[in-house]
């Protein structure tokens, strides 16, 4: 059965893009770009969303797949990518099984979709996917959040600010807060975002699995993969106590 997710910005991409839009971000997509140029084509993105990194990609004149979950994030994929016109195959499948009877150099999965895996076995059966649609030699990259203790510690009564974006149906400013509640023992982190637009409010919920970095380290050697490099950012800075991202650059192991 399909996963059910009822949070705004993943029910309409549209407020996803917005939402990303509104924010400082760290550039991954030319780290991305760069690496797809080492591993070379074919390219397989997982849970590519909007497209947010597809596209650029694809915009190379490299050959790339997007998968995703959500027809609600593929729907506004498709239409950039044919505003932009560049050929991509959009696949809504989900990535902890599918089989695309294809194989390709580089396997991606930006934006922290990994701490969308809940439980051990939904991170073994990606993996097992994820190599049975790699080459010889192919690169598996992708980020997870380095978990923030201050943040896991907080006060699930208190509210948090989240983000600020504009609504793209003319609605004027969405107002984004937080509440988080973490479960210790299933390391799963209960995000309920609350959007306040004009005069309502809509409150979902999000749950993320946080992956401590030697947790994740060992989740991939024993699993078959072997690290090549472990940044903390997407300027190749060696991952580090502090860094706010897990970038994992791995592979099958011979
Ligand atoms: C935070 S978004 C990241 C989107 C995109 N990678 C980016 O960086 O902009 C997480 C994405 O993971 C997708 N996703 C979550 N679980 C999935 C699964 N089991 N199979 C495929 N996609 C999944 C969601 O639908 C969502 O589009």
């Amino acid at each position: 059965m399909k996963k059910k997710i009822d949070v705004l910005e993943y029910l309409d991409g549209r407020h996803y893009d917005s939402k990303v839009k509104s924010r400082k971000r760290y550039d991954d997509i030319t780290f991305y770009i760069n690496k797809v140029i080492d591993y070379g084509e074919p390219v397989l993105e997982l849970a590519c969303g909007t497209g947010r990194v597809t596209i650029p990609i694809a915009k190379k004149g490299i050959s790339i797949t997007g998968l995703d979950l959500l027809n609600t994030m593929l729907t506004e994929a498709k239409r950039k990518s044919k505003e932009t016109g560049v050929e991509i195959e959009w696949i809504e499948a989900d990535m902890t099984n599918f089989n695309l009877n294809k194989k390709f150099n580089l396997i991606l999965m930006p934006g922290c979709a990994f701490n969308w895996f809940l439980d051990l076995k939904s991170v073994e059966k990606y993996l097992i996917c994820v190599k049975r649609h790699l080459n010889p030699n192919g690169g598996l990259i992708f980020d997870a959040f380095n978990p923030d203790l201050n943040l896991l510690v907080r006060d699930p009564s208190k509210t948090y600010p989240n983000a600020k974006y504009q609504d793209p149906d003319g609605g004027g400013l969405i107002i984004v807060s937080e509440n988080t509640k973490y479960d210790k023992a299933t390391q799963i982190n209960k995000v309920r975002l609350s959007y306040s637009i004009s005069d309502k409010t809509i409150t979902n919920e999000l749950k993320l699995r946080i992956f401590f970095p030697q947790e994740l380290d060992a989740i991939l050697k024993y699993n078959g993969f072997e690290i090549n490099a472990k940044y903390g950012d997407f300027d190749q800075t060696p991952f580090i106590s502090d860094s706010r991202r897990q970038i994992l650059v791995c592979q099958v192991k011979q």
